[in-house]
């Protein structure tokens, strides 16, 4: 997916404000993330209006389907090396593999991920994009080829917390940070997607509204739809 993407250069940073997301528990019940903040951002007015557009849920899956991840895609990643040295890239530290073919378990999961995230008919992406980012590994600010990917990205967050950085390509006062929590899902959706760049920080530089996210070893999933 690397040559989908276009580095965009950005700059921060300013004033943070916030918004409570309350999340949504796979097998219900009282989430330890429940409240938590997850999204906030350089203004109010931008965490609200993007709000619609932005979606973070903690504890979307249980650890036991994020076991059933691992067990069919580590064979398949362990096989590859992780790639450093691309220095013009916009992911460093990463290998990546993609999929059609899932289990039962994971096929659920996914299953769930396309019902809550892309309008019902929108054409899919066939594979699945895996994104394994070793734990000095980052994504730069990038927005997915629009050639490639249509109006919404969801992604499901294996092995660690992260924190995942909007920008506005055009204003780089104007922007969102996410926290990513080990297990949840993210929705990027329209402008968010479009109008925003998107990066994954590296562990040195991974603080959500001032609190430090240590970063370890990050398997991404990641769902796309295709162009209209
Ligand atoms: C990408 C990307 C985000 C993630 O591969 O284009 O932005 O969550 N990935 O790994
Ligand atoms: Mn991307």
């Amino acid at each position: 997916m690397k040559v989908f993407v276009v580095v965009l250069k950005q700059i921060q940073k300013a004033a943070v404000c916030s918004r409570r997301w309350v999340s949504s528990c796979a097998r219900g019940g009282p989430s330890p993330l429940r409240d938590r903040t997850l999204i906030v951002g350089s203004s109010r007015e931008l965490v609200q209006s993007l709000g619609g557009q932005v979606e973070v849920r903690a504890a979307f899956i249980t650890e036991q389907e994020e076991e059933a991840f691992l067990r069919e895609l580590e064979p398949g990643l362990k096989k590859k090396r992780y790639e450093y040295d691309h220095w013009d890239h916009a992911i460093h530290g990463y290998r990546e593999t993609e999929r059609v073919t899932w289990g039962a378990a994971c096929e659920e999961v996914l299953n769930r991920v396309r019902s809550v995230a892309f309008p019902d008919g929108s054409p899919l992406l066939g594979p699945v994009h895996i994104l394994d980012l070793d734990k000095t590994g980052y994504i730069k600010a990038h927005i997915d080829s629009v050639k490639f990917c249509g109006s919404t990205i969801a992604g499901l967050c294996l092995l660690s917390d992260s924190v995942m950085r909007l920008v506005k390509e055009d204003s780089n006062k104007e922007w969102l940070d996410l926290l990513l929590p080990r297990r949840s899902l993210y929705i990027l959706r329209d402008q968010a997607r479009y109008s925003f760049t998107h990066e994954i920080l590296k562990d040195e530089e991974s603080v959500f509204n001032g609190q430090r996210v240590l970063r370890q070893r990050r398997i991404s999933v990641i769902c796309r739809n295709l162009p209209g």
